[in-house]
């Protein structure tokens, strides 16, 4: 499950603390998820209920990613992915898709230096076609400035989809095969996971969405297939660490049951 942690290539900074002392809980060995991938909703709901406008959501939700770093750190979970941006987000107003079109990428730019200080590796998955240059850009910026840490990794997933993503593995199968190279009979679930944007991204253990929705809204459909999910009523722009430990406890809880023959 979870390997014990390298040795730092240089000494990473320690994350700040939660403002109330309250510290990681302690979980059965071999129990903590190696890779929690995290639904980042209800931003717009925790705007509308203060009269705000819905970026004022977006705003407020970026403001958790730190601290939920924080909190991977503290308790060990070496593998985070973060839903920013869904294939179908683009359906939203021209006005939302373009602010969140900026405000992504300047997400990342603004906490790249603290997450590198860290030592999270952070890493842009989603479908390349259409994002925006200058989205793509500053992700790659961060992708290569941040490729040799080994504390963490972030996977942020940028016009991300699952069945997009399966699309695009299943097309650049199908280019193989014309060309010769991939015999169709020889195709396995493992030919399609290394044709995924990141063959060597872990399986997900904890599909954790907070928001009160109970869906997965096409999130990591592959790598999820075996993931135990965990719904919070918290919106995203509430969420702080506590959460994330309840839900990684709870996963704890339940694995024994599941691996029970
Ligand atoms: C999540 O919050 C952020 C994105 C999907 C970009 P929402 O914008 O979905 O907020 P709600 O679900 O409408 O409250
Ligand atoms: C899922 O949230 C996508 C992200 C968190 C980026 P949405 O709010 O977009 O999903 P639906 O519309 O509830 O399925
Ligand atoms: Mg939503």
């Amino acid at each position: 499950m979870t390997p014990p942690p390298p040795s730092p290539r240089r000494p990473y900074a320690t994350p700040e603390p939660h403002p109330s002392g309250v510290r990681p809980p302690v979980l059965p060995d071999g129990l903590t998820p190696g890779h929690v991938a995290v639904l980042m909703d209800g931003n717009g709901r925790w705007a509308a209920q203060r009269g705000l406008p819905r970026s004022e959501g977006h705003r407020a939700g970026a403001d958790v990613i730190l601290e939920v770093l924080a909190g991977c750190l503290e308790l060990g979970v070496r593998n985070l992915s973060l839903y920013a941006f869904s294939t179908e987000n683009w359906k939203r107003s021209p006005d939302e898709v373009r602010f969140l079109m900026n405000f992504d990428p300047a997400v990342i730019r603004r906490r790249r230096d603290a997450m590198d200080a860290l030592g999270v590796r952070i890493r842009w998955v989603g479908r390349m076609p259409a994002v925006w240059r200058t989205v793509v850009q500053e992700l790659q910026v961060a992708e290569e400035r941040t490729r040799d840490n080994d504390a963490m990794t972030l996977y942020f997933c940028v016009n991300y989809g699952g069945r997009a993503e399966m699309a695009d593995a299943a097309r650049a199968m199908a280019v193989e095969v014309a060309a010769g190279r991939l015999d169709p009979a020889e195709i396995t679930e493992e030919t399609v996971a290394a044709h995924l944007y990141h063959p060597d991204m872990p399986d997900v253990d904890l599909l954790l969405r907070p928001s009160g929705e109970r869906r997965v809204s096409n999130y990591l459909l592959w790598q999820a297939g075996h993931a135990q999910l965990v719904f919070q009523d918290v919106l995203w722009p509430d969420f702080d660490r506590r959460h994330l430990w309840r839900a990684c406890e709870e996963y704890a809880e339940r694995v024994p049951r599941a691996r029970r023959p």
